[in-house]
């Protein structure tokens, strides 16, 4: 891209405030911190900004998950994601979160233009609704058996066994996710965005604008020439988002107010600076570069510029896709120890060592990206340090030996010209994004700075002419001066350090046509060593694969959803001696237990009891009689204490220390074996945490102190 307007903003997509930066999120990271930092180079007013996508249920039901708000829940994120930012020398301008007041205005002011302008209406639709959850299930939270395969355990959305797609409503024998039980049908009033309206608009937009890749425009133009839905914008509560208007438990659906966190990080980033957002995003005064993966391409090519278009803002200028990340050939996966988290990669490696390879790999293509960590090796030997690093020290070292760190003049003006004019077609390549040409020309030059050296035997020469030789060193130091401006987008810190060498700090791209002669450089220090052969740990246990959507199974207390249940009716089982079958009441329902609690109670002393109970167990028959869930006791070995909680409500939550298990997925009784639950001094602790609710600790009967099952 080279008409560039006054200002630049440039994005790269808003990573999700649920899980670590891994290293395929990486790749865009690097693709956009390494343009902005060239246009920085170049003298562009050029700014870097991002945020926390915060917003949806899977964080509002982790959140939950965890006995956490979502703004603590996400906080933790947040903090994390920065300092993997800053590890890898992403340098957001602004980084900020979509949880925030300008994100909050601009979406409603977003929202009123559209609903002023016509383009939004609303419509009654059904969906599936959990009533043990009381939510309306996402289609990650709702599984079952395909419509059209018939392949069991499938999301909501789409197959993964034939691909088809298809609403959570044409799910086979659904199942709640969260759960487990069976949803029913349920209509709810929704907002939809006339998408359709904004066809024409946007076939001309897409045609009209010459920055798009080829491919990304085709696939665009098609999905517009097959006709496009209407899109739902709102989603029901329990949701963690902005409220609609004038709406109780309505939300915005967080693709809404995602790419708007885009115009609320350049408000935040333009505070004190003499301009605003609105000069960005409501003029074309500006240039809008969005960087995305292949993956959310509808939402950046189709309904984000409908959106814009629709309320009167500025539309990207352009929108940048790059492929995946695979690792070794193969998508990253948990079993093969091939998805690493960017901080766990950054302990095996140099995390700019990482960005070298990843620009080396891009360019302005869709094209998914290997890491093959055996070229990455290569690569980094071979050319960053065998070539590139190698040059900066032989022409340091060689000065400070011989020359007293001294350059003189020029000897070779036509090789220095030859240099400049290929390093020219570098700055072309970055300005197309190519960034793997803008190595492969820069490695060209500095090859034909190992040659000059080589060619010319310094070694040699400056035993016969000393004056020539230390001319052709402050040849090579003209060279090492602009391979290391090259470098700088690229390589920040080893660039860096071969400025502070080199005596020249804070080069610019200008400098490349800059001589440096009769200048004393600051000395030669290696900076880059060859590195080993990269070996991945491979993990113990095989765990599956974690999807950002898809929520993870909870460990430890997490995994309990412990509730109070009150006793209503206690019965002897007709076949089992021990055996009591309780009828207990959740607040929201009742059920059926079957405990071993006869030799140790008489049924009066139970009725009535606020008892603990784990209500996400698999049922079970026990001797021909339903058992839906377990209560907890402690077992000295000869008296049995059940657990409970008379000052708490029926159907609260009990949790240890904070960690709830609230909506846990459903477990079976050997998950329960592998914890620690123990009863001491009238306490009971899981995992060593003591269980209580919000109004009491959990009491013991009888302080029988021994396990608890
Ligand atoms: N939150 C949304 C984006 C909202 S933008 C208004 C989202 N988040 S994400 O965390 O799932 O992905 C963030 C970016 O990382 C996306 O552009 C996505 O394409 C990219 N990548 C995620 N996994 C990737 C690879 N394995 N390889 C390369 N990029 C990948 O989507
Ligand atoms: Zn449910």
């Amino acid at each position: 891209m080279k008409e560039l307007k006054n200002r630049i903003l440039i994005t790269s997509a808003l990573i999700y405030a649920n899980g670590p930066v891994h290293i395929g999120h990486l790749v865009e990271n690097t693709q956009a911190d390494i343009y902005t930092r060239f246009l920085k180079l170049n003298g562009h007013n050029a700014f870097y900004c991002g945020a926390e996508d915060t917003h949806g249920a899977p964080i509002e039901i982790a959140a939950a998950k965890q006995g956490v708000t979502p703004e603590q829940f996400i906080d933790r994120w947040v903090k994390e994601h920065r300092e993997d930012y800053r590890r890898y020398h992403i340098d957001y301008d602004c980084y900020y979160t979509t949880n925030s007041p300008e994100n909050k205005a601009y979406t409603e002011l977003i929202f009123k233009r559209l609903v002023d302008a016509g383009h939004i209406y609303t419509k009654e639709i059904e969906l599936t609704y959990c009533e043990h959850c009381k939510r309306y299930l996402p289609d990650r939270y709702v599984k079952g058996t395909c419509p059209k395969c018939g392949a069991k355990d499938q999301y909501g959305d789409v197959c993964e066994h034939c691909n088809a797609t298809y609403a959570t409503t044409d799910l086979v024998e659904p199942y709640c996710s969260i759960c487990g039980s069976t949803p029913i049908r349920k209509p709810s009033r929704h907002y939809f965005f006339r998408l359709n309206d904004f066809s024409d608009k946007l076939r001309a937009w897409l045609t009209g604008n010459k920055n798009l890749q080829p491919e990304i425009r085709n696939q665009i133009l098609s999905w517009v020439d097959q006709g496009l839905q209407d899109w739902c914008i709102s989603r029901d509560g329990p949701y963690f988002g902005f409220k609609i208007p004038g709406e109780e438990e309505k939300y915005f659906y967080v693709w809404l107010d995602a790419p708007i966190g885009y115009i609320a990080s350049t408000a935040n980033y333009c505070k004190g600076r003499g301009f605003t957002a609105d000069d960005i995003w409501q003029t074309y005064d500006s240039t809008i570069i969005h960087v995305i993966g292949k993956d959310i391409i509808y939402f950046h090519l189709l309904f984000w510029p409908a959106v814009l278009m629709g309320s009167g803002f500025h539309v990207p200028d352009n929108v940048v896709v790059h492929g995946f990340l695979n690792v070794n050939g193969e998508k990253m996966s948990k079993s093969r120890g091939t998805f690493l988290t960017a901080s766990e990669f950054a302990d095996l490696l140099d995390p700019e060592l990482l960005r070298y390879y990843y620009a080396a790999n891009l360019s302005h293509t869709m094209t998914d990206i290997d890491l093959d960590l055996k070229t990455l090796q290569d690569k980094v030997n071979n050319e960053l340090v065998s070539n590139i690093a190698n040059l900066v020290y032989r022409t340091l070292s060689f000065l400070d030996k011989n020359f007293d760190s001294t350059v003189t003049t020029t000897l070779d003006g036509e090789l220095l010209a030859d240099v400049a004019r290929k390093a020219e077609g570098v700055r072309d390549s970055y300005y197309e994004l190519n960034f793997r040409e803008a190595v492969a020309k820069t490695l060209e030059i500095s090859t034909v700075g190992n040659k000059y050296f080589q060619d010319n035997k310094p070694w040699e020469l400056v035993k016969t002419d000393k004056e020539k030789a230390q001319r052709v060193l402050t040849d090579c130091v003209n060279i090492v001066k602009t391979v290391a401006i090259l470098m700088k987008p690229i390589t920040p810190v080893f660039a860096e350090r071969v400025e502070e060498q080199l005596g020249l700090p804070n080069l610019k791209w200008t400098d490349v046509d800059r001589v440096i002669e009769n200048h004393h450089i600051a000395g030669a220090k290696i900076i880059l060593r060859k590195i080993d052969p990269i070996v991945l740990k491979k993990p113990g246990e095989k765990q599956e694969e974690k999807r950002e959507e898809k929520p993870a199974k909870p460990t430890g207390p997490a995994s309990l959803d412990l509730r109070v249940a009150v006793v209503t009716e206690v019965k002897d089982h007709p076949q089992a001696d021990k055996l009591y079958v309780l009828k207990i009441d959740l607040g929201s329902e009742q059920r059926q237990l079957c405990a071993g609690l006869k030799p140790y109670y008489h049924k009066e002393e139970l009725l009535g009891k606020h008892l603990v109970v784990v209500t996400n167990l698999k049922p079970a028959k026990l001797r021909g009689e339903l058992s839906q869930g377990m209560l907890l006791a402690a077992d000295s070995g000869s008296v049995v204490g059940v657990l409970n909680v008379p000052d708490s409500p029926t159907g609260t939550q009990v949790t240890a220390e904070g960690i709830s298990g609230k909506g846990a997925p459903q477990i079976e009784i050997g998950d329960i074996a592998a914890l620690t639950l123990e009863a001491k001094a009238g306490k009971a602790y899981i995992n060593g945490k003591l269980l209580g609710t919000e109004n009491e600790i959990v009491r013991v009967d009888k302080n029988v102190e021994g396990r608890i099952r």
